[in-house]
């Protein structure tokens, strides 16, 4: 392992709850001189606030559509109440977390989605804001929404993973983690995989295993895996689990892409 080398972990789920020790391994990884980019997501907050506010959500393919009006929840939750809570906590926590979207620096680009309305799904990014924040020392903390490739661009929801992915594409990540609410990609017996490979991966999905959530942090998993980046999906309700999945490649638990 490259200890130079940018980790990118995105939080999502559960793991933005109370109890998971992920921001405190982020913030002692930053303390060792490691660059970390967290990415995070927030789809249970949205869809709280879209509720409370009378709309209604709708997905497909594990990716939440979005309109001209749900964008501006959207836009709100996520680089607004999330984004905040998380660098407030990064900074109690001791880390100069600075809190950003896709949208600053023109990090991250993506056509706008011909099926799910105003969402980037395969998002490009341009990594220089993120690298003069990490040269500067500081923890880049990036909420999920972009711009469009219009000229001028309209603000996208682009989903987490697939932010996450672009990001440790650009930045040549050594490792890529994605935390999420689950122990592991689960099999058709609902057996945690501790290794998935792209053929095992091809015949669950087709099979109707892995879906929802699940289907684009393996899409984005692999692109990044192309690019050269280490990927894991673990459970971010573990204590420990960043910390694990770094110094302990071995015994480390969840799915790892191979
Ligand atoms: N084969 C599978 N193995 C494990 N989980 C799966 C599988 N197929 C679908 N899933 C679902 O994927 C979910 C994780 O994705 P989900 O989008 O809900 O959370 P997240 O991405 O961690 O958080 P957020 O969307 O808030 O960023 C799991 O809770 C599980 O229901
Ligand atoms: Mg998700």
């Amino acid at each position: 392992m490259n200890a130079n080398a940018p980790l990118v972990v995105k939080v999502g789920g559960s793991t933005l709850g109370e109890h998971d020790t992920s921001l405190r391994d982020c913030a002692a990884l930053h303390a060792q001189g490691r660059p970390v980019v967290v990415v995070h997501g927030g789809g249970a907050a949205v869809t709280d606030w879209q509720q409370r506010l009378g709309a209604t959500a709708e997905w497909v393919d594990g990716l939440r559509t979005t309109t001209a009006e749900s964008l501006q929840v959207v836009v709100a939750v996520l680089a607004g109440l999330i984004n905040k809570r998380l660098v407030e906590q990064l900074i109690g926590l001791g880390a100069p977390a600075v809190g950003l979207s896709g949208v600053d620096g023109n990090a991250l680009r993506s056509p706008t989605s011909e099926r799910l309305g105003l969402v980037g799904e395969t998002p490009c990014c341009d990594p220089s804001l993120i690298q003069t924040l990490l040269r500067d020392r500081r923890l880049p903390v990036l909420a999920p929404v972009g711009l469009s490739t219009d000229d001028p661009p309209l603000t996208l929801n682009i989903n987490a993973d697939a932010a996450a992915g672009a990001i440790a594409e650009a930045l040549r990540a050594d490792l890529l983690l994605y935390l999420t609410d689950v122990e592991a990609v689960l099999d058709e017996h609902g057996a945690p995989l501790a290794q998935l490979d792209a053929e095992t991966e091809d015949r669950l999905r087709n099979c109707g295993t892995i879906q929802g959530g699940m289907l684009p942090k393996l899409t984005a998993g692999r692109r990044a895996q192309r690019a050269g980046a280490r990927v894991r999906i673990i459970d971010g309700r573990q204590d420990g689990a960043v910390r694990r999945a770094l110094h302990d490649a071995e015994a480390s638990p969840g799915t790892v892409l191979i």
